[in-house]
């Protein structure tokens, strides 16, 4: 579509998480102009969600390196050492900026913040807020910050559609429809010295996630449109305990935080027998990947949806005080895990993968950016470590703030407009395509399984609307999950949350990444 309307700024962010946010506020410190698109709300996506919180080394006796070979731990091979060691190192530095916007964090009583643990963790090194609200009060302190800066111009209701391109190839700005402006179908244009995408995660391709209803890969499309590298996308990362129960009918289902566990909530079977014991030596604290594979596997042995959490032991008292969102979500479906079992099951819950960046959050398309999940800066790798993710958005938004304002480039004419085109996937299919992608590229996956997945997405991609909000948004979902489709099908091992029946093992020669790319017909 063609842009009925344009505005110009120094740096177009597209999303509103903790990524773009933190990157449009350490700009503003650089003295650039900033717009801030976002697709709903300021605060309609994860970032608001997350319970457990950040992790960074804040403790005397914890160390970065200690951080990072937790992380590699959980990467299985595929994490970049240098990127984890920026994320590691910078992030103590980031947190107390946060915490210096506004951010306040859960303290001991003498004042020193409270570190709690994770799966994968071998120290208490994660901050949190309201007890599990961390995401809440960080999407809050960050919010109010942006309303008070007047140079951050916030364009809501607005969803990105593509990236424009100056002749000599750069990123100078996107396509965005905003709801109710501009020309007849509210088409228009952000031109910008440099493009920030922070556009978010992917969850809702399957059809039980912790993501909002936002997280639907627009900016991994976009950049795969575009023609940027995307890399690792085969890494979705499955939540193990998200709340199962007959009055939660939605995509999104409600997270239970690993801190339950870390603060000594166990996993058990309906026998009552607690199943992680046994298959790692930190049992339920393992690596995500381990305790989901643990879950679904007591799952397919039983038939039943979901296994439980036990946490009466840790007494009502404490549990309200420390996990108010949980107490309030799974009271209010009549489960108190005071005196109840809490039912659980793995849902979709992070891209590992997405756009490829360097160590300054630059992607392989001059200035085009990108942070926070819908980035893929290598510290991730095959799988993320609890809480690194909020990190990952503090510590690459103030390095991309930074290279953008050494590097401003002047400005430039887009001379390639939206290659989206006439035409767009029907809104209809949506529940049918998260359907297909759990069954055949959910938590357990196999070459048959994906490649009937691979066949009814292509036959859903066949059924074609008029373009509009919802139709550009399931096009979405379908560019990467075809794209998700083909690259789990090419990685014949098991890695990190990359779990193949055919191929139970990981190999040493897919110890590295596939690059994603848009078939040749340019459409899926
Ligand atoms: C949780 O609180 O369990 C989620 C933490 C994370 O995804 O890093």
């Amino acid at each position: 579509a063609e842009p009925g309307w344009t505005e110009t700024t120094d740096v177009v962010v597209v999303g509103s998480g903790i990524a773009g946010l933190t990157a449009a506020l350490y700009l503003r410190e650089q003295g650039l102009h900033v717009t801030v698109v976002t697709k709903v709300n300021i605060d309609d996506g994860s970032t608001r969600w997350a319970q457990g919180g950040i992790a960074g080394v804040l403790d005397p006796l914890d160390t970065p390196q200690a951080h990072a070979y937790d992380t590699e731990i959980a990467g299985v091979g595929l994490c970049d050492p240098a990127a984890v060691r920026v994320l590691v190192e910078e992030g103590p530095a980031r947190i107390r900026e946060l915490i210096r916007r506004g951010a306040e964090f859960d303290r001991n009583p003498d004042g020193s913040l409270m570190l709690t643990r994770e799966g994968g963790h071998r120290a208490d090194r994660i901050v949190h807020a309201g007890g599990d609200a961390t995401g809440a009060e960080v999407q809050r302190a960050l919010h109010e910050a942006v309303r008070r800066d007047p140079w951050i111009r916030l364009v809501e209701h607005a969803l990105v559609l593509d990236l424009l391109r100056a002749a000599d190839g750069r990123a100078c700005g996107v396509t965005l429809h905003v709801l109710g402006e501009g020309s007849e179908d509210g088409v228009g244009a952000v031109l910008a010295r440099a493009v920030v995408l922070a556009t978010g995660g992917m969850g809702q391709i399957f059809s039980s996630t912790t993501n909002p209803s936002v997280s639907t890969g627009d900016g991994v499309a976009l950049a795969l449109r575009a023609g940027a590298e995307v890399t690792d996308v085969e890494f979705v990362q499955f939540h193990p305990t998200s709340f199962v129960s007959a009055g939660v009918t939605s995509v999104q289902r409600p997270l239970i935080s690993e801190a339950l566990r870390g603060e000594g909530a166990y996993l058990v079977d309906e026998a009552g027998e607690r199943f992680m014991l046994g298959q790692h030596e930190q049992a339920e604290l393992a690596p995500r990947d381990v305790v989901a594979k643990g879950i679904y596997r007591v799952l397919r042995a039983t038939g039943a949806d979901h296994v439980y959490l036990d946490a009466r032991h840790l007494g009502k008292e404490f549990l309200e005080g420390r996990f108010p969102t949980i107490m309030a979500s799974t009271r209010s479906a009549g489960v108190d895990p005071a005196t109840d079992l809490i039912p659980v099951a793995p849902a979709a819950h992070y891209a590992s993968g997405g756009v490829r960046t360097d160590l300054h959050g630059r992607t392989s398309i001059d200035g085009l950016y990108a942070c926070g999940e819908v980035a893929c800066t290598g510290v991730h790798g095959a799988n993320r470590l609890a809480s690194n993710s909020l990190l990952e958005g503090l510590v690459f938004a103030r390095r991309i703030a930074d290279d953008i304002a050494r590097e401003l480039p002047p400005r430039a004419e887009p001379v390639r407009t939206a290659a989206t085109g006439s035409w767009a996937v029907d809104p209809a299919i949506r529940a049918e395509l998260q359907r297909v992608m759990t069954r055949g590229a959910g938590v357990l996956r196999s070459a048959d399984s994906l490649a009937t997945a691979a066949k009814e997405l292509t036959r859903l991609a066949e059924q074609r609307s008029r373009p509009n909000n919802a139709a550009w948004e399931v096009t979405n979902l379908l560019t990467v999950a075809t794209t998700l489709v083909a690259s789990a099908s090419s990685r014949r091992e098991t890695r990190g949350c990359h779990w193949r029946e055919d191929h139970p093992t990981a190999a040493d020669e897919w110890r590295g990444h596939l690059l994603n790319a848009l078939a040749p017909d340019g459409a899926h």
